[in-house]
């Protein structure tokens, strides 16, 4: 089989890159090793950027999202004393929308037949080869027979695990990576969320998050220790320690559910910092990855992909290269202002098992400014809904 563009994985990345290639009429097929139900039963994010709003319409896919999606104009912090609320539409004059990252993926994959995009699942085995020359090509495995997709360009939008970043060699590109100690905790559950904003909690016993997919189902996040396992947590131990760090206020409004879903994360930060090699670029989770805290990682996948389908577009339309050439560096200045904000965020709402007072004076004290200062609320509100493009 051949194709202009071949794209590993299909998480956000690779099917928006996939979607955005086909609408300018270009050839692409995405090869993903799972099966969609098993790609759609991982829940992960929850709060879509206008970057990853954008994206949706000018697909012409965004029908389902604004129609069952919530637009949110602000959020809070909670440090135990008070609810810090910053006011994402006063202050920037843009809001964010509540849409779970396996709706916006559904709507890819249910579009992809009639938009003539082919997506291969349970491809077993990707293999990439020749990514250093004009004529690279995959090979993998599905339904125990072997094949080759030959293309001029792979997208390796496979995640933090998959293959692509693999492929470049040894002494190509640094990995900068910073491991935190400890992972959050998430339930789901189809009961109405505590509050209509989300709340970013700071308590004695460690970070909690209030959110939600919809007024009917609610998504909620503790941070624990990497030591402790999902059996460490029932559902009832989870729920007090939620209303617990949530506050007074809050808790009194938590209508506790059977778990549909309930998974441990770990936090990481990390980038690599090259996202182009030959014919190979990198998107998504496969180049970068954020701590969850400000919602960042579905969005940077989004904005990855703004770029490296422009420039794709650009190559195959006008004979253009100038989009590939300066899309690592282009993509890495926006990649790299958003580990700042999920790192300063994750530093500043959780508790560290090696902080002394200082640490948390600290944050308390950085808290309090927040409080006090419209400049900072300001400056939080512009990275939470996303820099611009
Ligand atoms: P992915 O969504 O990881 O997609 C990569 C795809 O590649 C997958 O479908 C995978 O199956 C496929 N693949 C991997 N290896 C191969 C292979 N060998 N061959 C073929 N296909 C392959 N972000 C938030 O903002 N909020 C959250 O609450 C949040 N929670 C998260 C929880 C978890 C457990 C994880 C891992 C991430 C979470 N994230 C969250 C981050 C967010 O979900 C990711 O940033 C986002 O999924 C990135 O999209 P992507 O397409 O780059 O990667
Ligand atoms: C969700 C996750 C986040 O990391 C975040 O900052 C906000 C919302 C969520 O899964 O709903």
């Amino acid at each position: 089989m051949k194709t202009d563009v071949a794209i590993i994985g299909a998480g956000p990345a690779g099917l928006l890159l996939g979607h955005s290639l086909r609408k300018a009429g270009i050839n692409a097929v995405v090869l993903e090793h799972r099966s969609a139900e098993r790609v759609l039963s991982r829940i992960r994010a929850g709060i879509l950027e206008q970057v990853s709003v954008s994206l949706m319409d000018e697909l012409g896919l965004g029908e389902r999202m604004h129609a069952e999606g919530l637009p949110h104009d602000g959020f809070l912090l909670a440090d135990g004393e008070r609810n810090i609320r910053i006011d994402l539409k006063g202050l920037t004059g843009q809001s964010v929308m509540v849409y779970g990252q396996t709706e916006l993926t559904k709507d890819l994959m249910d579009a992809a037949p009639e938009r003539g995009l082919d997506i291969i699942y349970e491809a077993e085995g990707v293999e990439l080869h020749d990514v250093n020359s004009d004529s690279p090509y995959v090979t993998y495995t599905k339904g125990g027979k072997e094949e080759r997709l030959d293309a001029r360009f792979i997208a390796g939008c496979d995640g933090f695990h998959g293959p692509s970043r693999k492929a470049f060699p040894k002494d190509f590109g640094v990995e900068h990576e910073k491991v935190y100690p400890f992972g959050w905790l998430g339930i789901l559950a189809d009961v109405p969320p505590c509050n209509e904003e989300l709340i970013y909690a700071s308590h004695e016993n460690g970070f909690a998050l209030a959110s939600m997919r919809s007024k009917t189902r609610s998504r909620y996040y503790i941070q624990i220790p990497l030591t402790e396992t999902l059996e460490d947590w029932p559902d009832d131990k989870l729920w007090d320690e939620l209303a617990v760090r949530l506050g007074p206020e809050a808790a009194a409004n938590i209508t506790r559910g059977p778990a549909i879903e309930k998974s441990i994360a770990p936090l990481r930060s990390f980038v690599f910092d090259q996202l182009r090699y030959g014919s190979l670029f990198l998107a998504g989770d496969a180049a970068h990855v954020v701590p969850p805290t400000g919602a960042k990682g579905l969005n940077l996948a989004s904005s990855d992909v703004a770029y490296l389908s422009r420039a794709l577009i650009q190559h195959f339309k006008n004979g253009d290269d100038s989009g590939i050439d300066s899309y690592s560096e282009t993509a890495l200045a926006r990649i790299w202002k958003s580990e700042r904000f999920s790192w300063s965020l994750t530093m500043l709402m959780h508790r560290f098992p090696d902080a002394g007072g200082f640490d948390r004076r600290m944050q308390v004290a950085e808290l309090d400014y927040i409080a006090q200062s419209k400049a900072a609320q300001t400056s939080i509100a512009e990275n939470y809904i996303g820099l611009p493009l």
